[in-house]
C-alpha cells in the first residue's frame, strides 16, 4: 500500500515526503508542477537514498486521478496541492476557488469511489480570521478575509460535512502557523517565484544580495516592539506532524481540525536581528505602513496536537533560521 501525496514536490510536501521515506513508507507524489520544480525529486533521492514515484497530473483532472487510484493501491492521501498566494487570490479568485475547492472535491470523489477514506489536509491558521485573540485554539469561530483563506475554510467545511455523512472517513485538517526553515542538508527548501510575499524568504534574499532591503510592514502594532508577531514553525517539525497524523488516523474517525504551531510568538525585528546574527550579513530595512489584512499578533495554542497526535514542535528559532540560511546560501537562485 502507498500514500498519495498531492503537491508533494512543493515546499512542505517535499519535506514531508522525506520524513515518510525515512520511515520506510511507500510514497507516490502527484503534482502539476505549477509552483514547484521537478529537480526536487533528485534532491529527495539524494537525502533519503530512496526513489519516489512521481506522476505529473492536476488534481482537477478526474480521469488522471482515477487512473492513479486504479493503478496503485493507496491507503491514505496527504493533500498539499493548492495555490497559496493571498494577494494573487484577490486578483484571480475564480482560479483559486477552482484549483483549491473544485480540485479537492474531485480528489474526494475519486477517493470515495476507490474506498480510500483517510485524509490529511493542509489547512491554515488563516481560518481564524481577524476576530480571535491569540493564543488561537481550535474551538474558536472561523472566518476568512480573502479568497485564499476562504478556500481553506470552504474545504474544511466540506470535510466536516463529508465525515458527518459517512463514518468511514478519517480526516485531519492541520492548521499550519508560519512554516519556515529547510531540510538540514540544504538540498530542499522554499523556492518562491518572483519577489517573495512572506517574511523569511524575503529576508533571506536580502541577506544573499538578491533584494536590496526589507520593508517592515508597520512598527505601531500593539506588540512588545511594535512589529507583527507570528508563530514560526520549522518545516521539518511540520512534516513530522503529518507523519504523526497519518499514524493516528485509524483511531481518529470523523474530521478533526488541529493546530500545528509552536505556541511562541516572534516579532519581525526579532527575526531580522536573529538572521543577522546567524548569517553574519547586514539586513537593511525600512519601516513602511501596515500591510492590508495583517494582524498584530498570531500564535497557536498547541495543546491539541500534543494530546491527539502526540506531536510537539522540537526545533527552535535558531535552527529555523540557520536552516533557512543554509538553503539560501547553497541555492542562491533556488532550484
Ligand atoms: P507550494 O506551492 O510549495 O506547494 C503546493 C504544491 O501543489 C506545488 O508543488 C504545486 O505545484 C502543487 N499544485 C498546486 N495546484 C495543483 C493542482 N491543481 N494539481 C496538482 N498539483 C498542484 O506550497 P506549500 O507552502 O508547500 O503549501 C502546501 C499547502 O499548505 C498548500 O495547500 C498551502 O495552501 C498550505 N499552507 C501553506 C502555508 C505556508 O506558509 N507555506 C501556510 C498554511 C497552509
Ligand atoms: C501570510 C498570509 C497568510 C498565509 C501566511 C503563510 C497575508 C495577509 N497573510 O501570513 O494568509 O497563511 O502568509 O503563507 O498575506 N512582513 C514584513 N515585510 C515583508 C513580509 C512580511 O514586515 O516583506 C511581516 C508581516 O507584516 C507579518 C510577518 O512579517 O507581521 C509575517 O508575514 P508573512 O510571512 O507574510 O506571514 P503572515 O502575514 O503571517
Amino acid at each position: 500500500m502507498s500514500l498519495l501525496i498531492t503537491g508533494g514536490t512543493g515546499y512542505i510536501g517535499s519535506h514531508t515526503v522525506v520524513e515518510l521515506l525515512k520511515q520506510n513508507q511507500s510514497v507516490i507524489i502527484v503534482d502539476n508542477l505549477v509552483n514547484s520544480s521537478i529537480k526536487v525529486l533528485d534532491r529527495i533521492q539524494t537525502i533519503t537514498g530512496k526513489t519516489v514515484t512521481f506522476i505529473k497530473a492536476d488534481i482537477c483532472d478526474a480521469k488522471a486521478m482515477d487512473a492513479i487510484f486504479n493503478e496503485h493501491k493507496i491507503s491514505a492521501v496527504v493533500h498539499f496541492a493548492g495555490l497559496k498566494a493571498v494577494g494573487e487570490s484577490n486578483e484571480i479568485p475564480l482560479t483559486y476557488y477552482h484549483n483549491n475547492v473544485s480540485g479537492t472535491i474531485t480528489l474526494l470523489q475519486i477517493m470515495a469511489k476507490h474506498h480510500v477514506k483517510s485524509l490529511v489536509f493542509s489547512s491554515s491558521a488563516t481560518v481564524y480570521g481577524e476576530d480571535n485573540q491569540s493564543p488561537l485554539d481550535e474551538s474558536m469561530p472561523t472566518s476568512a478575509t480573502n479568497p485564499y483563506g476562504m478556500t481553506k475554510l470552504m474545504i474544511e467545511n466540506i470535510l466536516f460535512d463529508l465525515a458527518k455523512s459517512d463514518p468511514q472517513w478519517s480526516i485531519v485538517c492541520l492548521r499550519y502557523f508560519n512554516p519556515i526553515g529547510a531540510h538540514e542538508s540544504g538540498l530542499i527548501g522554499e523556492n518562491p517565484h518572483g519577489i517573495p510575499n512572506n517574511l523569511l524568504p524575503y529576508v533571506a534574499q536580502v541577506a544573499i544580495g538578491r533584494l536590496e532591503q526589507l520593508q517592515v510592514f508597520g512598527d505601531d502594532y500593539d506588540t512588545h516592539d511594535g512589529t507583527g508577531v507570528r508563530d514560526y514553525i520549522h518545516v521539518v517539525d511540520l512534516a513530522l506532524g503529518h507523519v504523526q497524523a497519518l499514524a493516528k488516523l485509524p483511531q481518529l474517525t470523523g474530521c478533526h481540525a488541529i493546530n500545528l504551531g509552536t505556541g511562541n510568538g516572534t516579532s519581525v525585528l526579532e527575526i531580522v536581528e536573529k538572521f543577522e546574527e546567524i548569517s553574519g550579513k547586514h539586513i537593511a530595512y525600512t519601516i513602511v505602513s501596515r500591510r492590508a489584512g495583517d494582524l498584530a499578533s498570531v500564535y497557536a495554542k498547541a495543546d491539541l496536537a500534543k494530546s491527539l497526535l502526540n506531536w510537539q514542535a522540537q526545533r527552535d528559532l535558531h535552527t529555523m533560521i540557520a536552516d533557512t540560511w543554509r538553503w539560501q546560501s547553497q541555492n542562491p537562485k533556488g532550484y
